[in-house]
């Protein structure tokens, strides 16, 4: 199933190192070709020995070693690689990708490849969820980084927590996936809509939304690691550009109809993650608006509902929509799917821990159009973002 597929395992210091041994084993028996790179301290759990024999290729764990051919090794195996694994990330490897520290054969061998990489962090439940490596995982993801969550369980230190190294033929699973999904979305054009529009007020103030763009970013990035054809129409987000996709900036929310329209005639799908304003003032003020005595008035007037236009022009593009809702969530986000003429709705109730506005995890109902539905458990909007593309290929 790996027949010629060119592999990359990076092994950290962690107890769960003797997994990746396994891994390196599998991939082999499926026909890959597997180089192992070991930072100094994975070489404290497993010896570089094991590997080679494994993998049948020299292993790589320090930067000064004196070369058998001539060659930067870690340009030459980072040129080599389809596909970069990280069995297991530790917190430190985290950091150090995320910060762009590159100061061993691992660290600076990542950040010169073009292929996909594939983190699976392992570490004790704390440190897992320590606000920094939440954050450092975040960025990392938002840089189109695969991250597969560790598993929960009785963890090596004693605890039961989430923090295991996920099992070999789980992690092996992971890989086949990448190379089976790298090709399936190729030919599609899908478009993606994310984080909130700004409505002026004046020069100087607007009517926003806390949508940070971070669901619709991840779908674009999703799409486009399947190979898809990816235009990401965004409001204002201070993410930075998902790898691959075509990015369209856009303020408002008549831009962002503008710039969907300009896309719409030959997309195979559109899905609508962004919180675009209902509202904007009828009137901009060109100087900004004075304090006085009293109370001021807004007048606002309705925006375009551009789903809803979608909709009604649609001929085969699959329409998928985002409901935002602080109550009745299905009862709205069905009338939702009705009234605007969508395939497939994702209902986000919005005053959940976990779920909807600028979090990392959401917690989403999928409604169809023949009446099925399913519930999601709270997951990172990654990871969520994977599942909601499986589903519109199954529409497809
Ligand atoms: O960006 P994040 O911080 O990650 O947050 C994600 C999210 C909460 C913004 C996202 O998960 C979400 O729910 N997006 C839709 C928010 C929203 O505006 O929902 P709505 O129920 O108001 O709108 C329903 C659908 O119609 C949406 O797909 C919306 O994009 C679309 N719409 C709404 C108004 C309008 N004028 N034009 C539209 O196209």
């Amino acid at each position: 199933m790996l027949s010629g597929k060119r592999i990359v395992v990076g092994v950290t210091g962690g107890i769960a190192a003797y997994k990746a041994v396994d891994v390196v084993s599998r991939l082999r028996k499926l026909g890959a070709e597997v180089r192992v790179i070991m930072t100094q301290s994975a070489t404290e759990f497993v010896t570089p020995l094991t590997f080679r024999e494994l993998s049948g290729n020299p292993v790589v764990s320090d930067m000064w070693t004196e070369p058998k051919t001539w060659n930067v090794e870690h340009i030459a195996i980072a040129t080599w690689a389809d596909l970069f694994l990280i069995v297991p990330a530790t917190a430190n490897i985290i950091g150090k990708i995320a910060s762009g520290i590159a100061d061993d054969m691992l660290s600076t061998t990542v950040m010169a490849t073009k292929a996909q990489v594939l983190l699976f962090p392992a570490m004790n439940s704390n440190m897992y969820n320590n606000p920094i490596v939440t954050d450092n995982l975040a960025k990392l993801s938002a840089l189109s980084y695969h991250i597969l969550e560790p598993a929960a369980g009785m963890l090596a230190c004693g605890v039961e927590g989430v923090g295991r190294l996920p099992e070999p033929e789980k992690i092996v699973a992971k890989v086949i996936d990448l190379f089976t999904a790298s090709s399936c979305l190729t030919g599609k054009k899908i478009v993606v809509t994310a984080a909130g529009t700004r409505e002026p007020i004046d020069p100087v103030r607007y009517i926003g939304n806390r949508s940070s763009g971070k669901m619709g970013y991840a779908i674009a990035s999703a799409a486009a690691a399947r190979g898809a054809n990816v235009v990401l129409v965004s409001g204002p987000s201070g993410l930075p550009e998902p790898q691959g996709v075509c990015l369209k900036k856009v303020v408002t929310a008549e831009e962002m109809r503008q710039a969907v329209l300009a896309e719409y005639k030959d997309a195979d799908v559109v899905i609508k993650a962004a919180a675009v304003a209902d509202y904007r003032p009828c009137t901009v003020s060109g100087d900004k608006i004075k304090k006085t005595e009293g109370t001021l008035t807004l007048v606002l007037e309705k925006t375009v509902d551009i789903l809803a236009e979608l909709g009604q022009q649609k001929n085969k593009q699959i329409l998928v929509g985002f409901a935002a809702e602080t109550q009745d969530l299905l009862a709205y986000a069905e009338e939702k799917l009705r009234k605007k003429n969508l395939d497939m709705i994702i209902a986000n109730d919005v005053t959940l821990p976990g779920a909807g506005f600028d979090t990392d995890t959401n917690i989403v109902r999928i409604l169809y159009r023949d009446g099925r539905q399913e519930e999601l458990p709270q997951m990172r909007k990654e990871s969520l973002a994977g599942v909601l593309l499986d589903k519109i290929m199954e529409l497809m």
